[in-house]
């Protein structure tokens, strides 16, 4: 079991048994993340580059040294496209974060740091750089049993601890389309924001069963649902199951794809805009349809009859 948290501070502070650097291609220390590593390490660290690294180290790879004079024992160097020279593959950043992992399970590391790979210097848009690496960390099967997320500055620690709170959602909503994609289409989301505007909301029903309770979420719950809990490490699978469990007459009757599509339409409109899907709220109109994201704007067509 992988946890994953946000953290404040330095990341040459950390006492994980990893530290990822966010390096260059030449992989001959810089500024940054890099330079700080470098500094913290000591000349060890850059030597030991030399030696592993002779031809430096190719984007979205990942290797590692000694960590010199960190209280970690290593680091796992990787390489992040750079967004502002042009590099605007996502696959590459994934890449970071999976190979990381990967280099460091080999290691029998059991805790890694990670900086927001390519988010500084290399100017990938921050809100993308955290989801990218929210759920590339999610996907990514590891024995690595504690991951952090470090942010020295403030701002960007509360977005990426406000995208883990948020995943809570997202994987609710990405458990639902697991299901219709077994044939549960009778399974139907309302989705809103409460009438304070602080939380999101969602009631969960069984179309062909109303008289079985909802499942009802709010965001004020965190990580509690249908009497379990769902995280941004939740695979669609447990959170399938989790609705399975609390709605038990659900049935797999593939009776409306047409349903099912415009879920997975919705869904993939909450990915890309990185906000959530309104279909009520206080003073809400859905005569243009449902709202991706509470006073966005961005309407999203109702559901289908
Ligand atoms: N601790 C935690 N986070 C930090 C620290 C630190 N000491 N220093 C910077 N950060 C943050 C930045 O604010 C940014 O959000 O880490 C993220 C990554 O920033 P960079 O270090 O600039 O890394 P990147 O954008 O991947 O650019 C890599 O910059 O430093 C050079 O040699 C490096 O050429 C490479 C490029």
């Amino acid at each position: 079991m992988t946890t994953l948290v946000a953290v404040q501070g330095d990341i040459t502070a950390q006492t994980t048994d990893v530290i990822v650097n966010a390096a260059n291609n030449a992989m001959r220390g810089g500024g940054g993340v890099d330079g700080a590593i470098h500094r913290a390490g000591g000349p060890e660290i850059l030597r030991d580059c030399i030696a592993r690294f002779p031809n430096g180290l190719a984007t979205g790879d990942a290797g590692w040294t000694t960590g010199g004079a960190l209280a970690a024992r290593w680091v796992v160097h990787t390489v992040g496209p750079n967004h502002g020279a042009g590099q605007r593959d996502r696959g590459l950043l994934e890449s970071c974060y999976r190979r990381s992992l990967e280099v460091a399970g080999e290691l029998g590391a059991r805790s890694v740091a990670f900086p927001l790979i390519s988010a500084g210097v290399y100017a990938w848009p921050r809100e993308e750089a955290i989801t990218v690496a929210i759920d590339t960390i999610a996907r990514t099967s590891t024995p690595v049993e504690e991951v952090r997320l470090v942010a020295r500055d403030d701002s960007t620690h509360r977005k990426i601890a406000s995208a883990l709170r948020m995943s809570t959602s997202v994987r609710i909503l990405q458990g639902v389309r697991e299901l219709h994609r077994r044939g549960y289409h009778t399974l139907r989301v309302r989705p809103g924001v409460a009438p304070s505007g602080l939380y999101w909301r969602a009631v969960l029903i069984d179309d062909a069963h109303p008289d079985d309770h909802p499942i009802h979420y709010t965001s004020g719950d965190e990580a509690r649902f249908a009497g379990g809990t769902v995280d941004a490490m939740s695979t669609p699978h447990e959170v399938a199951e989790l609705i399975r469990g609390a709605l038990p007459h659900l049935e797999a009757t593939n009776d409306a794809p047409g349903y099912a599509a415009w879920f997975a339409g919705l869904l993939a409109a909450t990915e890309t805009e990185h906000d959530l899907p309104v279909a009520f709220a206080e003073y809400f109109d859905d005569t243009d349809g449902w709202e991706i994201g509470w006073g966005s704007g961005l309407r999203y067509p109702k559901p289908p009859r």
